[in-house]
C-alpha cells in the first residue's frame, strides 16, 4: 500500500514479529484486561455466523478461523493489504488451503465472490475515519454477500464513557500513534454505516467493543 494513502498505518503495524506476539497480547490481554471484551465473546459470534463459502477480511493471525470449526467443505478466502498478515495467516491454517487477495476494504473489492459469511473483525477501528468514512468499508463487504448472506464483526469504539483509565490510555495512545483512527466511533455510527448497506443490523457494546451482524444486503431487495 503507498505509504501516502490514508489507511497506511491502520495496517503497517502488523509485521512478522508483531503477529508472532499478537495472539496472546491483543486476543489475551487487551481483549480481556483493556477492552473487557473477552475474546470467546467474539469466537462464539465467528462459531455462529461463519458460512461455507467465507470472506475474512483483516484476518491478522487467523486466529479466529483456525477455532471457529469450519465446515469439512468450507472455502476461505482473506484479504489484507498487509503480505505479511496473508502469509502468517496461511501459514497458521495450513493444511487447509485458503484464497489469499492483497487488497484494502476501502477501495471496491477485487474479488466477485459470493460469500455466505464476511467477517470484519477488530478491523473498523484501524481504518481512516471519521466513522462515515468507513461506510465505504461496509458498503465494499455488502456487495460481496450472497442474497441470505451476513456481515459480522467488533470494532473499539472511541466513546469516553466506555471507557476505564487504562483502555483511555491506550486508546489515546494508539490514535496518535496511527494504529486505530476511531476517537469518533459511537455505537450510534456504528448502527449507521452498517445500516446504509444493509436491512437488518444488530449489535452488541461489550466493554469499549460494539460486535455486530448484519444481514440482508440493501441492493438486492
Ligand atoms: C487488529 S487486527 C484484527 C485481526 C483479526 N481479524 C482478529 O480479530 O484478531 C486488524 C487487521 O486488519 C487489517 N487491516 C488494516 N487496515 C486494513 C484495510 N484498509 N483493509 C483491509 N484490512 C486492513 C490488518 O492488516 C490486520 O490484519
Amino acid at each position: 500500500m503507498d505509504k501516502n494513502d490514508p489507511a497506511y498505518r491502520g495496517q503497517s503495524f502488523y509485521r512478522e514479529w508483531f503477529l508472532r506476539i499478537y495472539d496472546p497480547v491483543v486476543l489475551g490481554f487487551f481483549a480481556h484486561r483493556v477492552w473487557r471484551c473477552p475474546t470467546e465473546i467474539a469466537m462464539e459470534q465467528y462459531r455462529r455466523h461463519i458460512g461455507v463459502r467465507h470472506l475474512d477480511i483483516g484476518p491478522g493471525t487467523g486466529y479466529f478461523i483456525e477455532r471457529a470449526g469450519r465446515k469439512p467443505d468450507a472455502e476461505v478466502t482473506l484479504l489484507d493489504p498487509n503480505r505479511a498478515v496473508l502469509d502468517y495467516a496461511v501459514r497458521r491454517l495450513a493444511p487447509r488451503a485458503v484464497v489469499t487477495v492483497e487488497a484494502d476494504v476501502m477501495k471496491p473489492l477485487p474479488i466477485e465472490g459470493p460469500f455466505d459469511s464476511v467477517a470484519m473483525n477488530y478491523v473498523l477501528h484501524c481504518l481512516p475515519g471519521p466513522i462515515a468514512n468507513k461506510a465505504a468499508a461496509i458498503a465494499n463487504a455488502a456487495v460481496t454477500l450472497t442474497p441470505g448472506g451476513v456481515l459480522f464483526g467488533g470494532t473499539v469504539l472511541g466513546s469516553p464513557e466506555l471507557h476505564t483509565p487504562l483502555s483511555g490510555f491506550f486508546l489515546r495512545a494508539y490514535n496518535r500513534q496511527g494504529a486505530f483512527d476511531n476517537l469518533g466511533d459511537t455505537n450510534k455510527g456504528l448502527i449507521e454505516i452498517l445500516g446504509r448497506s444493509f436491512e437488518s443490523v444488530a449489535t452488541q457494546v461489550h466493554g469499549s467493543v460494539a460486535l455486530f451482524v448484519a444481514s440482508v444486503p440493501r441492493r438486492l431487495i
